[in-house]
């Protein structure tokens, strides 16, 4: 009798979860579908199209690396450097020289040698060989309003995760300098104009979601003090030295204490998958998901109160982690159920979808777990304003 009562509880309230899902409320009550540079498994990266198609497949967010041009004018695109992912160099072959970016050496054309109107005459293409190359050649570069602009016109709530990018590296440019400003407040005003606002979970935020993330520490700091919209710290692979802290790697901050220290400033974190899990001990990584097991920086992740969202998933066997998963599917499996994640970037959106259509039918659903925290998360503590 109690347990018949318990169960009828448990499925009015997982059936509430579905329509609730499935009307679109937010915060979700299951993990993010975040789409990696808009469907950039069937089309160019970041690109309207790209974008509007990762919303006809099931994203909740729709990802914009921002880099400036050389009037300032924030786009979407994955680095400044445009040579890999655009006609850029056969229309602005004077242009072609080489920089050093966070210490990595580039060379080609950069956004930030081209006006907006220089970079609206650029064209798309897809750089992952094995993808499909029929749509190169036809589409342009969005700014970030244009990007923003999809999402609102989307019939649901779409949300938007751009990323600032090397925004250290970008405001050390004379142009920048002159301006008197920092890709930080660039960002963070035409957000500003567009109504986004509010602390994650707030009601303004569920209006219009978004997340700021960056691989940087300091302009996530300094974005803390600005604004109570909230920011993802994303992490790279432990040996990687953090770009605006080069004498320090990022195993300093995935520690306990860097992780607590996170959580002053961000209400989530972007890993790089391959970070949250290692092989069991004397297992072969390679073998098979039961080699598996969590690192243990989620857990510090969800500890501290943010959300993980980890990234890239991608359907290419060679992108499964460590190669250690048949397909996709096995991988989602192996992560949101072990790791219990809040969201997932990925390339794929259509599929991430798939998943979770699955599990959403399935007893014991995942968003039992981790996705919980999406409901729950908290306004960040330091700004007493948000
Ligand atoms: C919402 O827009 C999509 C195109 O993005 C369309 O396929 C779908 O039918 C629309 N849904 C409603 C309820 O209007
Ligand atoms: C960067 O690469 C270019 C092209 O390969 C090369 O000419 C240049 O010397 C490199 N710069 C540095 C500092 O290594
Ligand atoms: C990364 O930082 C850790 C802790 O500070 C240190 O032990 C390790 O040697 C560093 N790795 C590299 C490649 O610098
Ligand atoms: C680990 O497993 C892979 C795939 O089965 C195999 O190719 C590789 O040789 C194995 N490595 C070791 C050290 O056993």
């Amino acid at each position: 009798m109690e347990y018949s009562r318990a169960a009828t509880a448990t499925v009015l309230v997982v059936l509430a979860l579905v329509s609730q899902a499935q009307a679109g409320v937010w915060p979700r009550s299951r993990p993010y579908n975040i789409a990696h540079r808009g469907a950039s498994g069937f089309r160019p990266d970041h690109t309207a199209e790209g974008y509007q198609l990762a919303i006809d497949l099931g994203a909740d967010f729709i990802e914009c690396d921002v880099v400036l041009t050389k009037d300032l004018v924030p786009v979407c695109r994955h680095e400044p450097l445009v040579s890999g992912t655009t006609d850029a160099d056969a229309k602005f072959p004077n242009l072609i020289k080489s920089i050093i970016i966070d210490g990595a050496n580039y060379t080609g054309v950069f956004t930030t040698d081209l006006t907006l109107a220089e970079v609206k005459t650029l064209r798309c293409k897809q750089p992952i060989a094995d993808r499909d190359q029929s749509f190169n050649g036809l589409f342009a570069i969005p700014t970030l309003e244009e990007y923003i602009a999809i999402a609102k016109r989307a019939n649901r709530t779409i949300g938007i995760y751009p990323e600032t990018k090397h925004p250290t590296w970008h405001d050390s440019l004379p142009i920048v300098k002159a301006a008197q400003t920092t890709m930080s407040d660039i960002v963070l005003n035409v957000l500003k104009k567009h109504g986004y606002k509010g602390p994650i979970n707030s009601k303004a935020w569920s209006k219009q979601p978004v997340f700021i993330q960056s691989f940087e520490v300091g302009n996530l700091k300094y974005l803390s003090r600005k604004t109570c919209i909230p920011l993802v710290q994303l992490l790279s692979d432990w040996n990687t030295p953090i770009p605006d802290m080069p004498a320090l790697n990022y195993s300093s901050i995935m520690s306990e204490a860097g992780v607590k220290d996170m959580a002053t400033y961000a209400s989530g974190v972007g890993p790089w998958k391959n970070t949250l899990v290692r092989a069991k001990a004397g297992a072969n990584v390679t073998a098979n998901g039961a080699a598996l097991e969590s690192t243990g920086l989620a857990e510090r992740i969800r500890k501290n109160g943010m959300q993980a969202h980890p990234y890239t998933f991608r359907n290419e066997a060679r992108y499964l982690t460590y190669g250690a998963f048949a397909t996709a599917m096995d991988e989602f499996e192996f992560f949101f159920v072990k790791l219990g994640l809040e969201g997932a970037f990925t390339d794929y959106t259509g599929s991430l979808r798939q998943y979770f259509t699955m599990k959403s039918q399935e007893q014991g659903r995942l968003w039992n777990t981790g996705a919980v925290i999406n409901r729950a998360g908290r306004p960040k503590p330091h700004n007493p304003k948000c």
